[in-house]
């Protein structure tokens, strides 16, 4: 994102409609969302699943709980979501499938959980969605134990600038519109050490995991987060 004002309101204009886009799908077209999601984006999704480690396992913006169906049943999950049909979407997809989580209803950008509650923090598809993603790092960092690991996926112009990823990219971008966010210097900016895993589309899918610092604190109230300092 860029620091002018202009581009900031643009920027935020292109989240506020995605936001509603992935608002009004969901409401829609749940079903839809999610056969897309078990046959084609759930393999994807899935490639999250070995760098999970428990117990506890915080999914932030879970949408239709598919990946969640995909561990629910190793450790003891907690998700948080925004969208309440969403939410609902989920809990039949866990009952169905007898699976148990705790799902609460909020905001990634203020997570109503005490420092250092989990041992993994999952997040797909949901960063260029936030108005203030620097927040929900930290946020995201926040709640994690340290040791714990975060793992983030997103779309972004691919490391090895290949033609076909940037193209995917650009349409994204400047067809449909879509949000971008510059994840890989928001992660530089926390400090914390992580690994950049291309997860498809030409390498235009990342995965981050990072290993938040045994020495880590994030103040929460100015969400500033410092790698080197005891909590
Ligand atoms: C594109 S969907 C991705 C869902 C799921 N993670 C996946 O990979 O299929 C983005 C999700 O982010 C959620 N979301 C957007 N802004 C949020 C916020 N501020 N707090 C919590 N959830 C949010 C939306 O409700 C939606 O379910």
């Amino acid at each position: 994102m860029t620091d002018s004002t202009g581009s900031v309101q643009l920027e935020h204009r292109a989240i506020d409609r995605w936001r509603a886009i992935d608002w009004w799908f969901n409401q829609r077209f749940g079903r839809l969302y999610d056969l897309l999601l078990t046959h084609s984006w759930g393999k994807r999704l899935r490639r999250t699943l070995p760098h999970i480690q428990g117990p506890r396992v915080l999914e932030v913006s879970f949408g239709v709980g598919f990946l969640m169906s995909q561990y629910a049943h190793a450790y003891e999950v907690t998700g948080l979501e925004y969208n309440p049909r969403c939410i609902e979407a989920t809990r039949r997809r866990l009952e169905r499938l007898d699976l148990g989580a705790k799902l609460v209803e909020g905001d990634a950008q203020a997570l109503p959980f005490p420092d250092a509650s989990f041992d993994t923090v999952i997040n797909t598809d949901a960063f260029t969605l936030y108005h203030d993603p620097h927040r929900v790092l930290s946020e995201l960092l926040r709640v994690l134990a340290p040791g714990g690991r975060l793992v983030v996926m997103e779309y972004d112009y691919p490391r090895n600038g290949n033609l076909l990823g940037r193209l995917w990219v650009l349409v994204a971008r400047r067809i449909m519109m879509m949000p971008r966010l510059d994840l890989e210097a928001l992660h530089r900016s926390s400090g914390s050490p992580y690994q950049d895993y291309d997860v498809g589309g030409f390498g235009a899918f990342h995965m981050y995991v990072s290993q938040k610092p045994l020495l880590a604190k994030v103040d929460r109230s100015t969400h500033a987060y410092d790698p080197t300092q005891s909590s």
